[in-house]
């Protein structure tokens, strides 16, 4: 859920960038050997001997030194390479010489930092031939800020041809600090200027992120960058909810700021245009209408046109032609659509006339809804459910922290409420739950949850009455207001899965040492399950912010993701594969990149939670406040169809009914989003046929 819009009529406004975060600045060394230990690798930074002092010659005679050419010493006792080198921090660290010495006489030399020698003739070995490269490595001290390091031969042959020196930093994990006192400086129809007070950080500061509820919405950069920005080409007469997150060279990206929300003043344009006219339909079929109207007239100009079914905005911001084809409609469904036009002041005209359509009859695949009833009310945004082996299901509430049991008949009963759990005043809290295969012996039961450090994944004991035995099983699962995944559930193979989330750190879903952006497979003790591809908890990477888990009947497990600023996602999800966040939203074609089976546009989906039914997806869709129903052929998604548009509000939990061509269905309409207010929440049982 990353409710990117406030009014969704801002959607598809704005340009925005599909990646959150840049990548890092400092050089990682190709030739690291702790990479193949398959160890996190640190920062190094390379300084060519070319750039440095070089007694000698500069030559690029022989092939394969990295940058322009290589130091070819003088044949002298004392002939020597120096390369001024900066460090973040005082202390110690790793530093790597590259060189070739084609001879088969060693050509040892003294290395010192800031004039005293610390390795006196180290030895340079012949390496067989001129062109053949190697390092030397040791860990000297250095201190904070300018550093000489120097090479002097010690024998009369000088030293070996030096190609570089390479300067290992310990990887920077540190966030800087919140921004604070995130203000308006000047508020005009289509612009806003922020200002705050700036982050600091160990290393410094090299970008401020500005997010308009959870999308990236623009950036500023520099050395430190200013503390300011001016967002341009907004709308009039919207507002938005704007927040500032401090970013490092490393990547690194602080909690989010105080939010501001601010309403852009109207234009001196307050004349709307006038209403579309002769709207009429075509072109009927199970999923889409094609619609015609004749344009709209303006004093200053039409911008686009909205499309309304059954009263409520549909499709945003369309540009200003005169017919549109609205696709994922549900099917045998009677809707009524208007079209309204826009101008540049952000004015509505009057609605057009109205056209009733039915959409044609049922799709192949089956598992059509057939009836929705209640089943329980009075809910705070239930998150993860599970069922016990007795028939009732226990469900987490996000922001109480509150796990209740329920029945199926309805009854409802507090469980307890689950320690350490803290709110993002976002979407992290108490989410995901599951139950252990074998419950009815150890009565364990799990939760992810935001805790005060990151996300958690826990475990319990519920003994039928009540909670006690918390214990930690995974940290180090970053956190943000958004993008905290949170879905845990039980695969096949008797192995918990859990959705995590990029914390709004992109970068992280292409480290797969990285617990972000990733599902995981681990046992019930939190270490990884055995059999993992990189010999660790990662399962799949290169997500966004999946929130939905289910296995089909050959044991296949899809997910479903929301996107950024276009487009939603099912991914059948296969070991080691990388679904393409933050390169690739939806399709793209990319090597090594692996598409999603199917895609949507974040305004029509925004998906949570997925479960499977007779191999029937059923994927709850928040801003998109709809149901939809994918039915699968094998590793196919066939074609998706919509239910219930905006008639039970945000759609956030699938859970099926053991044993029955049925499922539950929990709404969030008691968040920030959503309009219900505390207690307005519902879980439904929808029956398939
Ligand atoms: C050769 C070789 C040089 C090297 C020199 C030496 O001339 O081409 O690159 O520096 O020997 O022995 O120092
Ligand atoms: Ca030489």
């Amino acid at each position: 859920m990353t409710h990117r819009t406030l009014t969704a009529a801002s959607a598809g406004f704005l340009v925005l960038s599909t990646t959150w975060v840049g990548c890092t600045a400092a050089n990682q060394s190709d030739e690291d050997p702790s990479l193949a230990r398959g160890e996190v690798a640190n920062l190094a930074t390379d300084y060519e001997a070319e750039n440095g002092v070089c007694q000698g010659t500069i030559d690029s005679n022989h092939s394969g030194y990295s940058g322009t050419g290589f130091c070819n010493t003088d044949n002298a006792v004392g002939a020597a390479v120096e390369w001024t080198v900066n460090a973040a921090a005082a202390g110690n660290v790793a530093i790597s010489v590259r060189y070739a010495n084609g001879t088969t006489v060693d050509r040892p030399a003294d290395i010192s930092v800031n004039g005293t020698v610390v390795a006196a003739a180290k030895s340079f070995a012949g390496t067989g031939a001129w062109t053949t490269w190697t390092n030397v490595t040791l860990n000297v001290g250095l201190v904070a800020g300018s550093n000489k390091v120097r090479l002097a031969a010690t024998t009369a042959n000088g030293a070996a041809n030096i190609d570089r020196l390479s300067v290992d930093a310990p990887s920077d994990t540190q966030a800087p600090t919140i921004p604070q006192n995130l203000r308006t400086t000047d508020v005009q129809s289509k612009s806003i200027t922020l200002a705050w007070d700036p982050s600091t950080d160990n290393v410094g500061v090299t970008a401020y992120d500005i997010g308009n509820d959870g999308q990236k919405f623009g950036e500023v950069t520099g050395n430190p960058p200013p503390a300011t920005k001016t967002l341009t080409g907004l709308r009039p007469k919207t507002t938005y909810r704007l927040t500032v997150f401090g970013r490092d060279a490393a990547g690194n990206v602080s909690q989010a700021s105080n939010q501001v929300n601010v309403t852009t003043p109207p234009t001196s344009d307050t004349t709307p245009p006038t209403a579309p006219g002769n709207l009429s339909s075509s072109d009927v079929t199970n999923t889409s209408v094609k619609l015609s109207w004749t344009a709209s007239t303006d004093n200053v100009g039409v911008t686009g046109y909205d499309i309304y079914a059954n009263n409520a905005p549909l499709i945003q911001d369309l540009p200003p032609s005169t017919s549109y084809t609205v696709t994922n409609l549900a099917a045998n469904t009677e809707y009524s659509f208007s079209v309204r036009a826009k101008d540049d002041g952000n004015n509505v005209s009057n609605a057009s006339n109205t056209v009733t359509v039915r959409t044609a009859n049922v799709p192949p695949g089956g598992g059509v809804p057939t009836s929705v009833s209640t089943v329980s009310s009075g809910w705070s945004i239930p998150w993860g459910a599970a069922w016990l082996p007795d028939g009732s299901a226990l469900l987490n509430e996000r922001e109480t922290f509150n796990m209740y049991k329920l029945t199926q008949s309805g009854t409802k009963t507090l469980v307890g409420k689950v320690p350490n759990v803290v709110t993002t005043n976002g979407e992290g809290g108490l989410l995901g739950l599951a139950v252990d295969p074998n419950w009815n012996s150890n009565h364990y039961v799990y939760v992810m949850h935001t805790a005060s450090e990151g996300n958690r994944i826990a475990r319990l004991t519920y003994d039928g009455n009540s909670l006690s035995g918390y214990t930690s099983l995974v940290q180090g699962i970053a956190k943000n207001n958004f993008h905290n995944g949170g879905r845990i559930a039980f695969g096949p193979d008797g192995f918990l899965y859990a959705t995590c989330g990029d914390a709004r750190n992109g970068s992280l879903a292409q480290d797969k040492n990285s617990l972000n952006g990733k599902i995981l497979r681990i046992k019930t003790d939190g270490s990884a399950a055995p059999g993992n591809p990189f010999n660790n908890r990662v399962y799949s990477y290169g997500h966004r912010n999946p929130q939905g888990l289910a296995w089909d009947s050959a044991g296949r497990l899809w997910s479903s993701e929301l996107g950024d600023g276009s487009t939603d996602e099912l991914n059948l999800i296969t070991p080691g594969a990388n679904y393409g966040w933050p390169t690739c939203e939806g399709n793209c074609n990319v090597s090594g990149m692996t598409n999603p089976k199917k895609t949507w546009s974040t305004s029509q989906a925004s998906p949570s939670g997925i479960d499977i039914v007779n191999n029937v997806v059923y994927m709850a869709s928040l801003r998109g406040q709809r149901l939809w129903r994918i039915p699968l052929d094998g590793t196919n998604a066939g074609t998706p169809t919509a239910y219930y548009v905006n008639t039970y509000g945000r759609l956030r939990t699938v859970l099926k009914v053991p044993g029955q061509s049925a499922f539950w269905l929990t709404t969030t309409n008691a968040d920030f989003n959503g309009s219900g207010g505390a207690g307005s929440d519902k879980v439904y049982k929808v029956l398939v046929q």
